[in-house]
């Protein structure tokens, strides 16, 4: 069996301050894109009541990926086999074994990592389910393991376009027309996540850094529009100015970028890719070349939006 699991953007990423249990309340319009990593899943013949699985990694954004529990994707079959022990009183159930096929940098502010978990949520679920003889977890349910292991798990399950609200986790999904072309930059050196929330809560302590931008009218109202131009003028990161005083070297690539024919380039999450957002996909192809040529230690890739969320192949 295998799956589908797509990467996205952060159309809009308000930040508000940070919350008592570490986390920043969010309000951020994601949308999926059509890059993806291919996610496979097959059960050992056995079963055991502490099964071990195996993990192996393939593709060209393979390296650095856990190929053991600390992956996100392997925590997701566990949280599938906890929940049917629970709910059907199943002992063993066997181990899996998973490929990933990597295509979306990891690190990347891309919810690469997210969306593997995702996919394999939904390949365990469906797996574990035919060999019990019981009814597939639905999303509801799916859902609320989705939370658990992360806060972009839940978005990459779904897909499309969606307001994310929480920690990110809370999703309604949004009206949105128009397809959109986008040059994605990665850079070889990843950025921690928790690391860049904390820049910004250190910058706003200190009177700089942007104010929460919570609101995401402009974003919505471009979405429907469907005009590229607009949804470019109402592009937002909160997290931007943190990500760029962590890694400097990212304002020439956003410069690069646009200079090349973008019309606007933002930090994608956390980065430190930064996604352009472009007129074609012919832009978008000239402004992969011009910002790899110009920027070392990247490389590119040419997308396009939106795409849907994780999903079980024949
Ligand atoms: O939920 P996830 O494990 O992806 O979050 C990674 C880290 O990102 C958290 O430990 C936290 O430091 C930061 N984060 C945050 N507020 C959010 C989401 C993530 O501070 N809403």
């Amino acid at each position: 069996m295998h799956a589908h699991a797509h990467a996205k953007v952060n159309l809009h990423l308000g930040v508000g301050p940070a919350r008592p249990d570490g986390f920043h309340e969010l309000a951020t319009v994601f949308q999926s894109l059509a890059i993806h990593d291919v996610v496979q899943l097959e059960l050992a013949d056995a079963p055991s009541s502490s099964p071990r699985h195996q993990l192996q990694v393939a593709g060209p954004y393979a390296a650095g990926v856990p190929t053991d529990a600390s992956n996100l994707a392997w925590r997701a079959v566990d949280a599938v086999a906890a929940y049917l022990r629970r709910e059907h009183g199943a002992l063993g159930l066997p181990a899996v074994s998973l490929r990933l096929h990597k295509s979306i940098p990891a690190a990347g502010g891309m919810a690469g990592g997210s969306a593997d978990a995702a996919a394999t949520l939904r390949l365990a679920a469906q797996a574990y389910a035919e060999y019990l003889g019981v009814e597939v977890p639905g999303d509801s349910v799916l859902q609320e393991m989705a939370a658990d292991l992360g806060s972009d798990v839940p978005f990459t399950l779904l897909g499309g376009t969606a307001l994310g609200t929480g920690r990110g986790e809370a999703l309604s999904p949004m009206l949105a027309r128009g397809q959109y072309h986008w040059a994605i930059i990665t850079s070889v050196q990843g950025l921690s996540t928790p690391a860049v929330f904390a820049k910004l809560d250190q910058l706003r302590a200190a009177g700089r850094g942007s104010q929460p931008h919570l609101d995401t009218a402009d974003i919505s109202r471009a979405l429907i529009s469907g005009s590229a131009e607009q949804v470019a003028a109402a592009l937002h990161n909160d997290l931007q100015a943190a990500a760029l005083s962590l890694r400097p070297d990212l304002r020439k690539v956003l410069d690069t970028g646009e200079a090349a024919g973008a019309l606007r380039g933002i930090v994608s999450g956390s980065g430190p890719t930064c996604a352009f957002l472009c007129e074609d996909a012919e832009t978008a192809a000239e402004v992969v070349a011009q910002v790899s040529a110009d920027n070392r230690g990247t490389r590119g890739m040419v997308t396009h939006s939106p795409a849907p969320g994780a999903r079980v192949l024949a």
